[in-house]
This record gives structure tokens, C-alpha cells and sequence, in this order.
């Protein structure tokens, strides 16, 4: 139900601190312990390489799951689209490990990689929000994300929760092979659900960032580096997909080596500087499209923010930056919507789970 609310994405936008602590509770044990279950443990611990397969937002989630179980778990880990996976297969590692990202556990895409995986006898997770679902079902284990039902056709909650249950599944597992951490898991989980609170509580200024970059334009891009990448690769689909404005991300380095040419006079450029060994070179990149007419929209992390920065996220420890980093790309994408008389919670020509290959 929406109650109040007058869009479901509006609503699942603002349950996003909820989830995070939700999920904090439901991977802790009595001792107040992150903890997954030891077979999933087993799993990761007899793999020589993770394969992440996933589809749309999921398949960003899965991006930033390299990260994690990279740094964090020292895990190789590759990231494929499932619609093309099941056909251009690469070249596996001899122990592999499968984990699917699909939210609503159903889609055609993922499933199908899935069946061939399993034919193939290597084992699998399903890292899903539907408990019971078809690839929930259909393989070896399942790791719930715990963000409740998600109704609007545009995935926020459940890439906020991909995003957490990645970290405490990967900074679990490298705990249990006697890694120490330099930070806590629960209190920077903690720190990054107060963040999104903040910033979904700032929602006059998203809606005036959306009316002041996004009223007229005919298109609009998304830099960042590292992690913001991948964040910047969310907020483009976010956009597109409920605003019908064309968005693109890309790396920060990347716009000078073609894609400059697009930009005009008053372009929109929204460039997230949440990572301070990559700030002074997303802001160069900034200038560079600056230099040929954009209209910047600096989104930096507090601690590394400089004058004419356009919003400033309340800081968090960096390998959680994209909890939070999200957010206000979400609400900026929302209120694009709403001023262009868009449906928001339905898309055209989208369907919540895409059961069609
Ligand atoms: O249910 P899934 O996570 O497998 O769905 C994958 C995509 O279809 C989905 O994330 C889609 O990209 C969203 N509509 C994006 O907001």
C-alpha cells in the first residue's frame, strides 16, 4: 500500500534507511555478530573466482560486489550481463562460484544463465528480495535482501540492499578467513542509513536540482570514478527510464575520448566526487566539459566538498559512498519525471519483472 504517498517509488525511496537497518538485524546473530550461513561461507571458500550475473540495476549492484569482494575479500570477481552471458560464455576459472542479483528472483535473463550453470554443475547463489522465487528456488543457496515488497517499475530499495547485504556477505567471509577489518561493518552500515535519511529528507533540494538541470534538456550524463562509475551508470538508467531523458554515464576519463562532442551550451553533467583519491581527477574532467558549455551539478562527499559544489552528502566511510551517493540521483530522477507529467511508478513500455528473454 502507498498510502499517503503519491507514487510507490516515492515511498520506497524514502523506506531506504529502514532497509539498511533492517538489514543490519537480519544478518546480525545473538552476540550482535554479522553472520551468513556457513554453506554459503563453504561456497566462497572453495571458489576460485565469483561470477556475478544480473540484469539492469541489479547488474549495477553487481559492480560495486566487485569492489567489495575484491578489497575487501580478495575474491576475483568478474560481472556480466545475463542476456549476454548465456550465449558469449566466457572462459571460466576452474572454481567457479555463480551469484545471481535479481530482485524480484524472476527474471528471464538471469534464469536462463541459471539453468545452464546448474547443467554444468557448478554451484550457485541467488541474491534475491523474493524469498521462494524462481531462481531463489533453483539454486543452492539464497541470500535475502530484506527491502520489503518493491512495487515502482524503477529499482531503488533493493539496489541500496544489494549493496549492503554485497558488503556484509563479503566483509563476513573475510572475517571468517581471519581477515581484520579497519572498520565496523554494523556502525558504518549505521552511519550510511542516517546519510540516506538526511538526504531523503532534502527532498526540496533534489526537486530544485531536477527543475534547475533537467526542466528542458533533451539529455544529460553521468560521470564519476571508481565506484561513482558505477553509481553514475545507476543514475543514468534511473533517469532514463522514468524521464525518458537521454542519460548516459561513463567513467570520468572517458567523455573526452568521443562523447565530449555532445556537449552544448547548458548540458547537464552530474559528476559524484565521493572518493578522495579520484577527486582532484573527476573535478579536471569536470572542467574540461565545463570548458565547452556544460552545466555541472558537483555531487561530493563531505570532508573533500570545494566552493560551487551542488550538494554536499554527509560523510561516510568510502567503500559505503554508494548507499548513499544513489540517493539523491533517484529523487533527482523522480522529480525530472513528475515535471514532465511522466508516469513514474510505470514506466512505458517497462514491466517490473521482465520474464522474456
Ligand atoms: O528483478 P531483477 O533485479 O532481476 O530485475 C532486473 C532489471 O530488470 C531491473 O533492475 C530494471 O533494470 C529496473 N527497472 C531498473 O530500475
Amino acid at each position: 500500500e502507498k498510502g499517503t504517498y503519491p507514487h510507490y517509488m516515492l515511498k520506497e525511496m524514502d523506506e531506504q534507511p529502514a532497509v539498511i537497518r533492517k538489514i543490519i538485524q537480519a544478518y546480525q546473530n545473538e552476540q550482535g555478530e554479522l553472520t551468513i550461513d556457513q554453506a554459503i561461507l563453504d561456497a566462497f571458500h572453495d571458489a576460485d573466482r565469483l561470477y556475478i550475473i544480473a540484469a539492469g540495476t541489479s547488474y549495477h549492484g553487481g559492480l560495486i560486489g566487485k569492489e567489495y569482494f575484491e578489497k575487501i575479500a580478495g575474491i576475483p570477481v568478474e560481472v556480466h550481463i545475463s542476456s549476454e552471458f548465456g550465449y558469449n560464455m566466457p572462459l571460466l576459472s576452474e572454481k567457479p562460484l555463480f551469484m545471481f542479483l535479481t530482485q524480484s528472483g524472476e527474471t528471464a535473463d538471469s534464469r536462463q544463465v541459471l539453468v545452464k550453470i546448474k547443467e554444468k554443475g557448478y554451484p550457485t547463489i541467488t541474491m534475491t528480495n523474493v524469498p521462494g522465487s524462481t531462481l531463489s528456488r533453483e539454486a543452492d543457496h539464497t541470500l535475502l535482501l530484506h527491502a520489503g515488497p518493491e512495487i515502482a517499475v524503477a529499482s531503488t530499495k533493493a539496489y541500496v540492499a544489494q549493496v549492503a547485504v554485497l558488503m556484509v556477505s563479503a566483509s563476513v567471509y573475510a572475517q571468517s578467513q581471519g581477515k581484520t577489518l579497519d572498520f565496523d561493518v554494523v556502525k558504518e552500515l549505521g552511519i550510511a542509513a542516517n546519510a540516506v535519511q538526511a538526504i531523503v529528507d532534502s527532498k526540496e533540494e533534489m526537486e530544485q536540482i531536477a527543475t534547475e538541470f533537467l526542466a528542458t534538456t533533451r539529455n544529460a550524463f553521468f560521470i564519476g570514478r571508481n565506484v561513482d562509475f558505477y553509481v553514475s551508470l545507476e543514475g543514468a538508467l534511473k533517469l532514463k527510464e522514468i524521464s525518458y531523458i537521454q542519460a548516459e554515464g561513463f567513467a570520468g576519463g572517458e567523455l573526452k575520448h568521443g562523447t565530449i562532442a555532445l556537449i552544448e551550451d547548458g548540458t547537464p553533467i552530474f559528476a559524484l566526487a565521493t572518493q578522495q583519491a579520484v577527486s582532484l581527477n573527476i573535478r579536471g574532467n569536470v572542467k574540461e566539459v565545463v570548458a565547452r558549455g556544460a552545466n555541472p551539478c558537483i555531487i561530493a562527499m563531505e570532508g573533500h566538498e570545494e566552493e560551487g559544489d551542488r550538494f554536499v552528502l554527509p560523510k561516510v566511510h568510502e567503500l559505503f559512498a554508494p548507499l548513499v551517493a544513489v540517493i539523491p540521483l533517484q529523487l533527482i530522477s523522480y522529480y525530472a519525471a513528475l515535471h514532465r507529467d511522466c508516469d513514474v511508478d510505470k514506466p512505458r513500455n517497462l514491466a517490473k519483472s521482465v520474464t522474456v528473454e
